[in-house]
């Protein structure tokens, strides 16, 4: 029907297969090792898609023969899944892969590998080319389910290797992948983006929006289920747009009535949903499904109209407000959340307070804040940006101090309540020793024991800061 279905191509079983093969070579290279088997150390940047991302690499890994640590100096593998949304994200990599240099010294054994979006860009992959000769091998989001056959070539050609072509995108089915916690899961249901947000790097290095079958997404969310998972996030640059590039007829909405069918006692949760696409519908089914959470992360980005139009995001601060009102009459009780943009090109302070005004009248429960960074390649790096630095940093610091104050009065209401959490993990802290979740997603920092890990509790809640909520499992 549409473009993206023509150029989206679906990476075909025996493809995948071909890979699998790979893994078994590289396995039976490994078997025969001295020091026993390779270890493999992965670090992540960036959003949940690059820790899906990273879930599959581990499970390519995992059969290729590897072991895991957390340690890079004892690796034998080292994996660096890249962000390119910020200069700031860049630069941090750009540091890590430098000092990995002096690895390289010491182990010349030792495989260097850079992916994600930062490789997906011809500038950053023809400055590692030059300039960081002891990276072995790099490639983009699109080249992820070759990783096992561009490694094998790593190994037996003895030669570097950049797989950045210019692909539209594929979709992959059947790669092995490596979950970190048996509690929460991520299920990426589409990849890429096709909005073309002026100041965004996602459209260019992630391709054109794709989105999984809806057969294959309820299969491995069953599964997930079955295996015991609790909280299932599902993960799409604009969730809202799903299901528009597929043969059957099917919507965002759809999916989650779908999944909702699916028996047991677990929380779906989805991000990210593009205000443009959200609407009445969406609302009722998140209202009417029982396993989705209600909580919403709708990105506004900015309060005032004309940066939005600027930003080409496709809706003005009224017709937000309104998306607003309508998600609130649906669910009172929903949890909403933001990113926010400070500093767009060309932004005035007045415009930024508009900003700050939308953010006392939405009162959100927690915001994600920027401040802009001009990405090359985009139309906002070529508009006038005549704001210092200074200047947005001010705006910058009073958005953060409006929102710390809603934040910590919307925190203080739970105050006294009990609520239902789902344990996720250890806090780290001593006396707070478990880390939960709310059905909207606020993070609870409980007093209780180990056990409770993977497990819905009832929560009294004690305290409450800023950013998190304290409480004891009851
Ligand atoms: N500068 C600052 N923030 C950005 N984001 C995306 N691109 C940029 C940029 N160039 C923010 C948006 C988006 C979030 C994931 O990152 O707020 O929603
Ligand atoms: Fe970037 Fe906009 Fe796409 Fe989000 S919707 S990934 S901000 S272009």
């Amino acid at each position: 029907m549409s473009d993206t279905r023509e150029t989206a191509k679906r990476i075909g079983a025996e493809e995948i297969e071909r890979q699998k093969q790979f893994c078994a070579k590289i396995r039976k290279m490994n078997e025969g090792r001295p020091g026993g088997p390779p270890l493999a150390y992965t670090q992540t940047y960036g959003c949940q898609q690059n820790v899906a991302d990273s879930q599959r690499l581990m499970g390519m890994l995992r059969e290729m023969g590897c072991g895991f640590t957390q340690d890079a100096r004892a690796a034998d593998i080292i994996v660096i899944n890249t962000c390119a949304i910020r200069e700031n994200a860049e630069k941090k990599v750009f540091g890590v892969v430098g000092q990995l240099v002096h690895a390289k010294e010491k182990n010349p054994d030792l495989t260097i590998c850079l992916c994600g979006c930062m490789a997906q860009q011809e500038v950053v992959a023809n400055k590692i080319k030059q300039s960081y000769r002891h990276v072995d091998l790099v490639f983009g989001p699109q080249a992820l389910w070759k990783f096992p056959e561009l490694l094998y070539g790593v190994y037996t050609e003895k030669k570097r290797i950049f797989s950045i072509a210019d692909e539209h995108g594929s979709i992959a089915e059947g790669l092995p992948v490596v979950r970190e916690s048996g509690v929460k899961a991520w299920v990426s249901i589409m990849y890429g983006c096709n909005n073309f947000c002026s100041y965004c790097i996602v459209p260019y290095v992630r391709g054109r929006e794709r989105s999984r079958e809806a057969s294959d997404i309820l299969a491995e969310v069953r599964g997930l289920v079955e295996e015991g998972y609790r909280e299932i996030t599902l993960l799409g640059q604009n969730v809202n747009s799903y299901g528009k590039d597929l043969d059957t007829p099917m919507d965002f909405a759809d999916l989650l009535r779908e999944i909702d069918k699916i028996p047991g006692d677990y929380l779906i949760r989805f991000m990210t949903s593009h205000p443009k696409d959200a609407g009445q519908k969406l609302f009722e089914t998140m209202a009417a499904c029982s396993h989705v959470a209600k909580q919403l992360h709708l990105p506004v980005q900015s309060g005032c109209s004309r940066v939005l139009k600027a930003m080409n995001r496709g809706y003005t601060r009224e017709q937000y407000l309104e998306k607003v009102r309508m998600a609130r009459e649906a669910m009172p009780e929903i949890v909403l959340t933001s990113d926010i943009i400070i500093g767009f090109p060309g932004e005035t302070e007045e415009e930024a307070m508009e900003t700050v005004s939308l953010i006392e009248e939405v009162r959100y429960d927690a915001l994600f804040t920027f401040i802009y960074s001009p990405r090359p390649g985009t139309p906002a790096a070529k508009m006038p940006d005549p704001a210092s630095r200074a200047e947005k940093q001010v705006w910058f610091d009073k958005l953060l101090d409006a929102q710390n104050r809603i934040s910590g009065e919307l925190h203080r209401a739970y105050v006294g309540r009990t609520v239902r959490v789902l344990v996720d993990g250890e806090s780290g802290d001593e006396a707070w020793p478990l880390s939960s979740r709310t059905h909207g997603g606020r993070l609870v920092h409980l007093k209780g024991g180990r056990e409770l890990i993977g497990r819905y509790v009832e929560a009294r809640v004690t305290d409450s800061n800023t950013w998190a909520l304290f409480g004891e499992a009851l």
